[in-house]
């Protein structure tokens, strides 16, 4: 089954929204994982973003992500990356549709509360970047008949 990096950044964490962010995907019927809160090093969070390394927004993103803990996520589920993408909402919190996670909970852009690997191979590369193999559960639930058919 599909899996993918969710992360509540220092944002989520301090305005204590940790717990509502969680249920959306439990609630959605996904299942988590790897969970962890952690204080992130700018060599890790360089190769987290490293993408965007060399654009203006860059050093300031680097800033925010290490300036206090997260909470890292590996959820597993049916087309979870890009089912959590449309969960997350877009990028800037202003233009995300009503309902997703950044609509209801910000309004700037360096303040989105939730990161979420952009494809199947990013979230692999994003899994491996943040957990080590034995930080990862394999279990199964009994409910997962009553979500999936
Ligand atoms: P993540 O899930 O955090 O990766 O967000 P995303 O995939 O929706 O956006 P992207 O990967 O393009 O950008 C990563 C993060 O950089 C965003 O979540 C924003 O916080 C920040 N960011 C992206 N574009 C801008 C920008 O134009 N200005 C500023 N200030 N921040 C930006
Ligand atoms: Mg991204």
């Amino acid at each position: 089954m599909e899996r993918t990096y969710l992360m509540v950044k220092p944002d989520g964490v301090q305005r204590g929204l940790v717990g509502q962010i969680i249920s959306r995907f439990e609630q959605r019927g996904y299942k988590i994982v790897g969970l962890k809160m952690m204080q992130i090093t700018r060599e890790l969070a360089e190769k987290h973003y490293g993408e965007h390394a060399g654009k203006p927004f860059f050093q300031g993103l680097v800033d925010f992500i290490t300036s206090g803990p997260v909470v890292a996520m590996a959820v597993e589920g049916k087309d979870v990356v890009a089912t959590a993408r449309e969960m997350m909402g877009a990028t800037n919190p202003l233009k995300a549709a009503p309902g997703t996670i950044r609509a209801t909970y910000g309004v700037d852009v360096g303040r989105n509360v939730i990161h979420g690997s952009d494809s199947p191979a990013s979230a692999e590369r994003e899994i491996a970047l943040f957990f080590r193999p034995e930080e990862l559960v394999d279990y199964g639930r009994a409910i997962d008949a009553w979500i999936y058919e």
